[in-house]
């Protein structure tokens, strides 16, 4: 099937349409920038619009029905105006990338996730007949981005993932893992800085994995040595820390900066061979560019949560108070089946480090129900964890088999849907009970909360966001991007409410 774009004299809309994770928030970004630099104007409906895009999903089956039926929709726009381009790109597309053009015949371009340049080298050429994109190229960079709050912005630091846990389709859709330069990624968030930008996330498949792959070696900077070399120590704490937190020599300050004699014996440079950089200096540097208050990231992979990142959230306070840590299953059995690499014992000794050193820090996770073989022990072993940890807040998941993963070609001992049903009942009671115990810890403080608008179920008040990633909803003044003191009122298991202390906007509190 082919269109045409309408002459160029006319003012061409598009529409964009997300499905997933913040990843492809972020890639939907970068083709809402990339579509206006080349002069598009958005459409809020895809009835309005000439070039309807599909920034697609595969991780659970529900996502891939809800595409189906909004394909169908632009299939029929398709039928009454020709002349609409029709997009799909993400990991959908690439997981069906064979068949696309085939089950899909009115679609006129396809791409993977991150393949927002060859959107627009599609756009820009001569011919628009069918073309799909599906490899594997890196991140491309220097690609303008249109974010949804000014203040706001996602840097995804590496793409892919080379873990191959048994139920999940990334690996496929995304590719090996590749980091992106250190360089390049202070260069974009001094930018962003720059621009507005006061709180940055962080993007990548497993974040802490960041640097491995790169090949350039650098000397590691003074701040974190006390924990290069506490790595060989069988403690893994730096020889000067206290019981919850490092102090000392070339630790990083209240105020971030490495401590005065940070050059001492640590940081000798002869002592320190060099490497590539590692996720946690990243996670300093970053909170280093001026400007950028607030630093976030997801997701870590529990294996790889070591204490030098940890100790950057202990001493930075532009660090924020939160880690989203995905569990996935509480049996050591079923994590096994999962290939997750570690058991419940270590990431609840995970959890007990992170604490030790952050206690009043966030913990979020990922949690799967009904994986293939999950028996009712093995579900209590889930329970048993979500309540020993109390996690401020849990994503929960029915298992779906997903095309070509391992688990799809699980076919023993099943669970049953009324089980798997039955099961996401009493999680979902459970954590969320533990999340309001959890939030409770709040009330009667007053809190930093960086303001993103009025709030959705009332708009004369405010609506912004605590370091430990938790909604508030409170009475006072203030402007998207702007943070105010806040005392906490009262708190469910979602959110917090309050009023903001008046002195806090004369920047007296
Ligand atoms: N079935 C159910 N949940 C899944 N996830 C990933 N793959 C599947 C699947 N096949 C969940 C995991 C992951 C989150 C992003 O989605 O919990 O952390
Ligand atoms: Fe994001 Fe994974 Fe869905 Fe791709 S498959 S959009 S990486 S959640």
């Amino acid at each position: 099937m082919s269109a045409t774009l309408t002459t160029p004299t006319t003012v061409r809309r598009y529409h964009v349409r997300t499905f997933g994770c913040q990843m492809n928030e972020h890639d939907s970004e970068r083709m809402r920038g990339m579509l206006e630099s080349l002069g598009y104007s958005p459409a809020d409906e895809p009835e309005d619009a000439d070039l309807i895009l599909f920034n697609t999903c595969s991780i659970r089956e529900s996502a891939d029905s809800r595409l189906i039926a909004h394909l169908g929709h632009a299939k029929r726009m398709k039928r009454e105006r020709p002349d609409v381009v029709v997009g799909v790109g993400g990991c959908w597309a690439q997981s069906v990338k064979d068949e696309v053009f085939e089950r899909f015949p009115f679609v006129d371009v396809a791409f993977g996730p991150g393949q927002i340049n060859r959107l627009a080298e599609f756009l820009t050429s001569d011919s628009l007949s069918a073309q799909g994109y599906f490899e594997f190229e890196g991140f491309p960079a220097h690609l303008p981005t249109k974010r949804d709050r000014d203040h706001q912005a996602w840097v995804q630091i590496a793409v892919g993932c080379n873990l191959k846990c048994s139920y999940c389709i990334v690996p496929s859709t995304r590719g090996r893992e590749s980091s992106r330069p250190f360089e390049q990624l202070l260069d974009e968030v001094r930018a962003l800085a720059a621009d507005g930008v006061r709180e940055v996330t962080l993007l990548g498949q497993n974040v802490n994995a960041y640097g491995r792959d790169l090949r350039t070696v650098e000397p590691l900077p003074a701040e974190l040595l006390p924990y290069a070399e506490a790595a060989k120590r069988p403690t893994g704490l730096p020889s000067s820390s206290g019981p919850t937190a490092p102090s000392g020599p070339g630790v990083p300050s209240a105020e971030g900066r490495p401590a005065a004699d940070a050059s001492g014996p640590q940081a000798r440079p002869s002592t320190v061979r060099p490497r590539p950089r590692t996720f946690a200096e990243l996670l300093l540097a970053v909170a280093d560019v001026d400007g950028i208050e607030r630093v976030r990231y997801t997701s870590p992979h529990p294996k790889d949560i070591r204490e030098d990142v940890v100790a950057v959230h202990a001493t930075r306070p532009e660090v924020c108070q939160h880690i989203h840590l995905p569990l996935q299953a509480g049996s050591s059995r079923i994590l096994k089946r999962m290939r997750r690499t570690y058991d419940r014992e270590r990431y609840l000794d995970r959890v007990r480090m992170i604490r030790e050193r952050c206690p009043d820090i966030a913990l979020t996770t990922d949690i799967i129900v009904g994986f293939p073989g999950e028996t009712e022990e093995d579900f209590v072993e889930t329970l048993e964890v979500v309540d020993e940890v109390g996690f401020d807040g849990a994503f929960t998941f029915v298992f779906s088999p997903r095309r070509g993963t391992e688990a799809a070609t699980f076919t023993d001992d099943l669970v049953p849907h009324p089980v798997k049903v039955e099961r996401m009942e009493r999680l979902v009671e459970l954590v969320q009970r533990r999340a309001h115990e959890r939030t409770q810890r709040f009330v009667g403080r007053t809190l930093d909360v960086l303001v993103e608008g009025p709030s959705r179920h009332d708009p004369d008040r405010l609506r912004g966001r605590t370091s430990h990633n938790k909604v508030v909803n409170f009475t006072g003044l203030g402007e998207p991007g702007e943070t105010v003191a806040v005392e906490i009122t009262s708190a469910t298991s979602q959110s917090l409410q309050g009023e903001m202390t008046l002195l806090s906007r004369l920047g007296v509190a």
